[in-house]
């Protein structure tokens, strides 16, 4: 239940009327706004910004915190002081992007993650963005976000209104692990839709890393039925099963089985898996097209580009002016006929380059600022229509990673592929930074090969399979290369993930070390909200030579109660646990995980 307050104004000079919607939703602690002109006026009107919060906060010397990055490196958290003057976060690329997320909170200087007042801004919006957070010469902060107004321009005529992107504002009096909570809850609930909002997820495993384009239905088949034996419940086949798709420069657009590589058709394919009692999922990236592919050939109108210009071309591939009706008419067309006609359980959503050359063929020449906004919008109808259609079709968002890592996705998207990146040691860093934000139900994460295919690292398979469980858990990697021994272990943490999976969705996740400033070793935690059970993750980074101990002290925990830890098999009360701490044995060798945990007495 929200409570929600319109305040309309009218300014006397211009005519335009604003409008301005807020949300507030006291469970979670959080405020949403956004904003929207109306031109009642007599003549046409240009927006040449569209921002939709302003915050001004007369005190306090705060800090920012932000979450810059790039590809297969995306949401490194920094902290820094404001400087005199306007700092701007902001894409321009089109989507929200891997440099920046649409997310700030602004700290005081002594705010840590258990003490002290913070506040957060965070955009429901997956195009260019802005945020602008000015240190004024009064010492004064004001926080001004929206969509990025570089290359926008708008053109209200006369009856028409304009929407600006929700802000959700939460507060935080207790640290940021409050904040984070307020918005994993938040999102959580009211953001996230659809059956998967609370139902369990199936566990996948991506053919991705362990075929790329190169696969035959027989390959897939081996796949399947190998990962099913382990507990795995669904394959999803990434890309290359469409047009003639056997390498980047070729296919997109094109969304027609390729049944000659294929071997057959898609369904008898999904029925050999679905007999294997598994699940079928399928990539798609619906947005974009090659030029050597039939769409192209047939519209090539259809792509963003300048008339006159070579266009910039980014994974051999141009973005579709999703603005266009007939375009998403098209794809939903295309989309409907893969869904309707075979037995799909779940999309991966990809977006693998940024936009260029945005222009559409249809606008006016004075429009043109129009059309990125009109892409995002595009996306989103699209969106809507196909997630309405097949409710029970799970979608996973994905732009080459985490590249568009936000709550407009979220609404269709109850998950989005965290990172390229599936390295476990580079995933600890950005998965923190994302829980920042977002819960640990939206952050796609795999198992995959060693050495690592991004970094080249190796790393224990239990420490793959502990981070991967601070997210969706899925494996990326071909099982038929691995022996018997880590088959095993696979099935092991896919029971426990399946044991762990409401603590870890539905609980309270606490960062425990700075995964960026802390080199030594990783902590982090889950707590039920009752305090009935919790589980602690360590990971060592950077084992040292005669060490210092490992020495944690937990959180989300019941003082009075007594809880048992699974592993050792003993006893702690929770004021022990919380204000002593907990100390793990030392852990040598290369980048060693463990996990510990904590049932609270009476609700085994
Ligand atoms: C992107 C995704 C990957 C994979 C490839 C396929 O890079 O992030 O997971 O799906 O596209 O081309």
């Amino acid at each position: 239940m929200a409570l929600s307050l319109v305040i309309q104004m009218r300014d006397p000079v211009t005519g335009l009327t604003l409008r301005l919607y807020y949300g507030v939703f006291e469970k979670e602690d959080v405020i949403t706004r956004s904003a929207e002109i109306l031109n009642e006026t007599a003549g046409t009107v240009q927006l040449h910004k569209a921002l939709s919060a302003c915050l001004d906060i007369p005190f306090g010397d705060w800090e920012l915190i932000h979450f810059p990055g790039r590809h297969c490196m995306e949401r490194q958290a920094e902290r820094r002081k404001l400087m005199d003057g306007i700092q701007k976060i902001s894409s321009r690329r089109g989507s929200s992007s891997h440099q920046h997320n649409p997310f700030a909170i602004l700290a005081l200087p002594e705010t840590s993650e258990d003490y002290g007042e913070c506040l957060g801004a965070m955009l429901v919006y997956s195009g260019s963005f802005q945020i602008e957070i000015e240190k004024t010469q009064m010492r004064a902060v004001r926080m001004v976000l929206g969509i990025q107004e570089e290359q926008f321009l708008w053109k209200l005529e006369r009856g028409e209104s304009f929407v600006m992107p929700e802000v959700l504002l939460s507060y935080s009096g207790r640290g940021l692990t409050g904040l984070s909570h307020n918005y994993a809850d938040f999102i959580r609930e009211h953001i996230c839709r659809g059956k998967y909002k609370k139902a369990r997820r199936p566990i996948l495993i991506n053919n991705w890393e362990a075929t790329y384009f190169d696969f035959t239905a027989e390959k897939l088949l081996d796949i399947a039925e190998k990962a099913g034996e382990l507990g795995i419940e669904m394959l999803v086949l990434d890309d290359g099963w469409f047009g003639r798709r056997d390498c980047e420069t070729d296919g997109l657009g094109d969304w027609y089985v390729n049944e000659e590589k294929l071997g057959g058709n898609l369904n008898s394919l999904i029925e050999k898996i679905n007999k294997m009692g598994m699940k079928f999922g399928i990539w798609v990236e619906p947005e974009m097209v090659n030029e050597d592919s039939d769409l192209y050939k047939a519209h090539p109108d259809w792509a963003l580009s300048v008339p006159g210009r070579e266009p910039v071309m980014g994974r051999c591939q141009l973005a579709l002016d999703m603005g266009r009706q007939e375009v998403q008419d098209y794809l939903y067309e295309a989309l409907r006929t893969l869904l309707s006609e075979h037995p799909i359980d779940y999309i991966k959503w990809d977006m693998n380059r940024n936009l260029s050359d945005i222009y559409s063929r249809v606008l006016a020449p004075e429009r043109q600022g129009e059309a990125g906004h009109r892409y995002i919008l595009g996306v989103y109808a699209l969106l809507e229509r196909l997630t309405e259609a097949f409710p029970d079709v799970l979608f996973e968002g994905c732009s080459g990673g985490g590249g568009r890592f936000d709550c407009g996705m979220l609404c269709y998207s109850p998950q989005i592929w965290c990172s390229d990146d599936t390295d476990a040691i580079a995933r600890l860093k950005i998965q923190y930074g994302t829980s920042f934000g977002y819960p640990v139900s939206a952050m796609g994460a795999h198992v995959s090969a060693c050495p690592n295919h991004q970094t080249g690292r190796s790393t224990p398979l239990r420490t793959r399979g502990v981070v991967a469980m601070s997210g969706t858990f899925g494996c990326e990697l071909d099982l038929a290369l691995l022996d018997e021994a880590e088959r095993q272990e696979i099935a092991e943490q896919i029971d426990q993930f399946k044991a762990y999976y409401p603590l870890i969705q539905w609980g309270d996740y606490y960062r425990l070390t700075d995964a960026i400033a802390d080199t030594y070793f990783t902590a982090w935690q889950f707590a039920s909200k009752d305090g009935a059970e919790a589980l602690l993750n360590v990971v060592v980074v950077s084992p040292q030579a005669n060490p210092t101990p490992i020495h944690v002290r937990l959180k989300g925990l019941r003082e009075e109660a007594v809880y048992l830890e699974k592993t050792e098999g003993k006893y702690y009360s929770g004021a022990a646990l919380m204000y002593g701490g907990f100390t793990l044995p030392i852990l040598k060798g290369d980048y060693p995980a463990v996990q510990y945990y904590f049932v609270k007495e009476g609700s085994e």
